[in-house]
């Protein structure tokens, strides 16, 4: 979100003003000499103009020049979803990253987002595994095992025939249950290290942080789905 304003900051050339230039004032008598100096003027005018356009849209990728781009119409519904969520920069800089679809529907981003929760929490997973464990990171690696299953039964419900919507109403609700129990197996997984006293809880917090965000991004979007839908104009089924 706000990379974007960022980027809408970067209006060093206007080109409507460029193409458009104010029409001749109804003077009678320009010399030939001025009218040939102010049309070279013009013409370098617009040259630096299209070089830096050409420079903008070679080195930047969000390219605001292009308004009418299918990219941009997936950005600002990515944008609108990630706006329920407690972390938006997270959930639309991870999303953005893993969309490849020039126009996906809310539901298609909720799975993205699924796919991204479960991708962190299995890496997170995977380094619990490498470390020698005592009873607590091994409290920690059951618990991020059955985070990891949540999230993937919600991806598993969100699955159905091409063209048909996956979320109904009942199936909302469920998957936000399991989206809850997620996120508090991994509070339950700090909690543990800490009243263990674990010199590890600070590294592990940090560690955690992605998955934390992630998963708390689906859930948000699941919770607001309906919501969701409105700012859309789709019914939910
Ligand atoms: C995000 O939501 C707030 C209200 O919660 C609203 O004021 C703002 O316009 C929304 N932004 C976008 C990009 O939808
Ligand atoms: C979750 O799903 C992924 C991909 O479908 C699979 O590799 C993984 O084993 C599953 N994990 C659990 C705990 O169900
Ligand atoms: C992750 O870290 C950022 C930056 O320190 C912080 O603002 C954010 O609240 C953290 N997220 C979680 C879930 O703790």
């Amino acid at each position: 979100m706000e990379s974007i304003n960022h980027l809408k900051g970067y209006g060093k050339v206007n080109p409507e003003t460029l193409a458009n230039p104010e029409p001749p004032k109804p003077q009678k008598r320009i010399s030939s000499a001025v009218a040939i100096s102010a049309v070279i003027c013009l013409t370098l005018v617009i040259t630096l103009a299209i070089a830096a356009l050409i420079h903008e849209s070679t080195t930047e990728s969000h390219d605001e020049s292009q308004p009418q781009s299918l990219s941009n119409s997936a950005e600002s519904t990515i944008k609108t979803v990630c706006n329920v969520t407690r972390y938006p920069d997270s959930c639309f800089r991870s999303i953005s990253a893993l969309n490849r679809s020039p126009n996906p529907d809310p539901e298609a981003i909720f799975k993205l987002s699924l796919e991204i929760s479960a991708a962190e929490l299995s890496r997170l997973l995977a380094l619990f595994k490498t470390v020698n464990s005592d009873p607590a990171t091994q409290d920690c690696v059951s618990q991020l095992e059955e985070a990891i299953s949540r999230v993937n039964d919600s991806a598993s419900a969100m699955r159905v025939d091409p063209g048909e919507k996956a979320l109904t109403g009942d199936k909302v609700k469920d998957i936000q249950t399991w989206l809850s129990s997620a996120v508090t197996d991994q509070e339950t997984c700090l909690d543990g290290l800490e009243e263990m006293g674990s010199t590890a809880v600070e590294a592990v917090k940090s560690e955690m942080n992605k998955s934390k965000e992630y998963s708390s991004n689906s859930l948000a979007i699941v919770a607001n789905f309906k919501g969701i839908l409105d700012k859309f104009n789709i019914p939910l089924h």
